[in-house]
């Protein structure tokens, strides 16, 4: 039997939702409202909850709790949810961080899990006074930060001689939980560029992509799985989504209409701004949000592009192709996330499971 898709949602940790836009939002940023969503996630089905990190007031967001603390909170609120804290290598030592996710491994029971992002958003580095590399650099740091926090969970006397960091004889005491088929806490990476691509490939567990259709994922998950696969490993794969389910595709399609025709027009072209330039430094000009359009933009991950709109079965069945298609993990978005995520669990969950049964004798041949 083939491992079902898992679902994570994105916490929603930073003001404003997850789409740059005036339309009334029920969603709520602050740690009441976030406990009860993630008591929910997890009771309806999802497996992962993922944090943003972001440390001051950016387009459309003004507002931000800390990723890393925010998810300890989560994890302390729940029973069986993992939740994946965000952090920068550039503002992070990664023995500090090491030991931090293993003391939250431990409170909560192997939950604790790890985004490295290479950021987008210069002046969060600048207003703090931190060098802002060049877009590959950044790259080739958080590859190192990658090695580095495997080295220290599983090196009683981790070593590493880097470019960026120096670790020497460091034995961390606890390690993190002893999970049957986890190694160490899972490491996720994500990004489109060219360099994010051969991160995901040669050092994360786990690849997050941008929202992407057919095509475009296809794409990434032959390159990273071909990245992977030189280096002698394996990397799974995480789809972002922003989900619009409704009860008939006409309410959905319309719901979209709403949101984009009230979209905040100086927020998303300064985060336009902002994103292509630090994607547009590579040479390839391969960044993401390279060839992202005003309304991919009004969703912060281009989730839009993924297209899992319209009705709980139309939704399914693009669920389906996704995974057929390399997907392990749909990493998903919504307006109203209280609601909707009870929605998406008790209306299109159990057709996806129905769809995913119904694929197996197909898988076997
Ligand atoms: C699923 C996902 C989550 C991300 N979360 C954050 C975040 O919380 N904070 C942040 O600054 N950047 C975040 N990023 C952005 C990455 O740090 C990076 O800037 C982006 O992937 C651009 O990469 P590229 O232009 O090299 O492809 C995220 C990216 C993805 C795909």
């Amino acid at each position: 039997m083939s491992t079902p898709l898992k679902f994570a949602y994105w916490v929603p940790n930073v003001s404003g939702g997850l789409v740059t836009s005036t339309i009334e939002q029920r969603t709520d940023w602050g740690i009441d409202y976030n406990r009860r969503l993630a008591q929910t996630a997890e009771r309806v089905g999802f497996e992962y909850a993922l944090s943003q990190v972001r440390y001051m007031a950016s387009y459309g967001a003004d507002h931000q709790h800390e990723s890393t603390s925010f998810s300890l909170a989560l994890l302390l609120a729940t029973e069986k949810l993992k939740v994946i804290a965000a952090v920068h290598p550039g503002l992070w030592h990664p023995g500090v961080l090491a030991k931090w996710i293993a003391t939250a491994d431990h409170l909560s029971g192997g939950r604790a899990a790890v985004n490295v992002v290479s950021g987008w958003f210069k002046q969060e580095f600048t207003a703090l006074g931190e060098p802002w590399l060049e877009h590959d650099e950044r790259y080739r740091r958080s590859a190192e930060f990658i090695r580095a926090l495997r080295e220290i969970w599983t090196s009683d006397q981790a070593e590493l001689r880097g470019d960026f960091y120096r670790i020497h004889d460091f034995d961390l005491k606890p390690k993190p939980v002893d999970v049957p088929g986890r190694p160490h806490p899972e490491i996720f990476q994500g990004g489109n560029s060219t360099a994010a691509r051969r991160n995901g490939g040669q050092v994360a567990d786990w690849y997050f992509s941008n929202g992407k259709d057919y095509d475009g994922f296809t794409e990434q998950v032959l390159e990273v799985g071909a990245h992977a696969a030189e280096a002698g490993r394996t990397v799974r794969f995480g789809l972002n989504g922003f989900v619009i389910a409704r009860d008939t595709e006409k309410e959905a399609r319309e719901q979209l209409r709403e949101i984009v025709a009230k979209a905040n027009r100086p927020a998303v072209e300064g985060f336009r701004d902002a994103v292509q330039q630090a994607g547009s430094s590579t040479g390839d000009k391969r960044g993401m949000w390279a060839d992202s359009t005003f309304e991919d933009l009004v969703q912060y991950n281009d989730g839009f592009r993924t297209q899992l709109i319209g009705t709980p079965e139309q939704i399914a069945d693009r669920a389906i192709e996704y995974k057929r298609r390399g997907a392990d993990l749909l990493l998903l978005g919504f307006l109203h996330f209280q609601e909707e995520i009870e929605y998406f669990g008790e209306k299109v969950l159990p057709i996806i499971r129905e769809k995913e049964a119904a694929l197996e004798p197909a898988l076997v041949n």
